[in-house]
């Protein structure tokens, strides 16, 4: 009996602890929850705009500014007037109608790519197709310590601050004080602090601190990378070796080939190893689509001889001709896949049974022939029916052509100078 009474107790000691289980980890989903949800409330006020913000307004790729939010600040482009307070409380990536809600722009968030093709020129920039290749190619990432000069309008250096991150630390020199107050702002305004921008000529003096002068905290040998964009870079290699630590890297940047070839003898002569020079070339490619007329309308000569009609299409000849040309080719191709059909079709007959008699095969030749001429019929009947009871040529079919294309610039752009690599040993 009493042992019945013990295994009952240890039974609903059981229960209990089960239940406390079950309901601890309701409790732990409720708050996991919770949790998630604060979250995805944080993500979404971290999208929304709010005063001091950057937003790139953006019409198209080859229209756009980028703006810090502020009191009655305001948008204008061709379609009107975006004010400020209107943006505010939108989310990144929203778009927003001007007052006669017949155009729209988007608001961006910057970032690294928006931010080179917004920023002010103060200077020749590097553009992202560089960018990308000198940051990849130094192993700049979060953490590093980088070293750069000059800041000019500070479009690297915003692509070096953002990669590696609050853990690592910029150091850029400009000799020009207004570009170095501008490189401060630029910086700062996307709301970085991981960087110090000095004004300093950096071929006479270098890059580590001088006793009483501006204060930070660059190290000899603490860079993992230094890139040098100001004329005559190969006299500054001796200083980039100074702050360079083992196995650090070293890009110089020159706009001629001259250049080049100093950098990289200095590099050399500084024992700087796996010495290579790229170009890199960025070659955009469009997506394009375009309507053409029917070719009766191409060849009809009232329609080629009136130029009113012409200029309504807003094809030249020439592009007329080549879609004429296109036409013709797809029909005899079309003919000659007929042909070829009737051919396979003859010859699987003919391998299906041997004992096939002439005259039977002769039959079936002049049954494909028919055939064939009847879809021509059948194809000249259409023509006729579309184009009016005039008969035209069978080449001839009215039809709207829409062709989807891509196509890339006659000249390579992108060509803005050539980039030296050296590692530090
Ligand atoms: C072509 S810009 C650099 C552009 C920059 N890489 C960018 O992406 O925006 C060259 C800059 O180097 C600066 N500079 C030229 N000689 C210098 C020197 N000896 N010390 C420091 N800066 C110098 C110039 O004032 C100029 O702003």
């Amino acid at each position: 009996m009493e042992g019945e009474i013990q295994a009952q107790n240890a039974e609903t000691e059981q229960q209990v602890k089960n239940q406390n289980e079950q309901s601890q980890q309701s409790a732990n989903q409720v708050a996991n929850e919770e949790v998630k949800q604060s979250d995805n409330q944080q993500q979404l006020l971290s999208n929304t705009i709010k005063y001091g913000d950057q937003v790139v307004f953006y019409e198209s790729v080859n229209s756009m500014k980028m703006q810090t939010i502020v009191e009655n600040g305001f948008f204008q482009n061709r379609f009107g007037y975006f004010g400020h307070s209107e943006v505010v409380g939108k989310q990144f990536g929203q778009k927003i109608f001007n007052l006669k809600k017949n155009a729209f722009i988007y608001l961006l968030r910057p970032d690294p790519v928006l931010i080179t093709d917004t920023l002010s020129h103060l200077t020749q920039i590097l553009y992202q197709a560089d960018i990308s290749y000198v940051i990849s190619k130094m192993n700049i990432q979060p953490g590093s310590i980088v070293v750069e000069s000059g800041t000019g309008s500070a479009s690297l250096s915003s692509s070096i601050a953002r990669t590696i991150q609050d853990e690592g630390h910029l150091y850029t020199f400009e000799f020009n004080e207004a570009r170095a107050k501008n490189g401060a702002e630029v910086l700062a305004a996307q709301g970085l602090k991981n960087f110090d921008v000095i004004w300093r000529d950096v071929l006479s003096n270098g890059f580590m601190p001088i006793p009483g002068e501006r204060v930070y905290n660059l190290k000899e040998h603490s860079a993992d990378a230094v890139f040098l964009d100001l004329p005559r870079p190969y006299e500054a290699i001796t200083h980039a070796k100074q702050v360079l630590k083992k196995g650090g890297r070293l890009c110089c940047f020159s706009p001629c080939i001259e250049q080049v070839m100093k950098n990289c003898e200095e590099m050399r002569i500084q024992k700087f190893v796996q010495i290579v020079t790229i170009e890199v070339i960025q070659r955009p490619f469009e997506r394009r689509e375009r309507t053409f007329q029917s070719a009766f309308q191409v060849l009809n000569p009232n329609f080629i001889n009136n130029k009113r009609k012409r200029d309504e299409v807003g094809d030249n000849a020439q592009e007329q001709e080549n879609i004429q040309e296109d036409q013709q080719q797809q029909i005899a191709a079309e003919d000659e896949n007929e042909n070829n059909d009737e051919e396979n079709n003859q010859d699987d007959e003919q391998g299906e049974d041997e004992e096939e008699s002439q005259e039977e095969a002769d039959q079936a030749n002049k049954k494909g022939k028919q055939n064939k001429n009847n879809k021509k019929d059948k194809r000249n009947k259409q023509q006729n029916n579309q184009n009016g009871s005039k008969p035209i040529p069978q080449f001839i079919r009215p039809q709207i052509t829409k062709v989807v294309y891509s196509s890339g610039p006659k000249e390579i752009k992108g060509h803005t100078g050539y980039l030296s690599f050296g590692i530090c040993i």
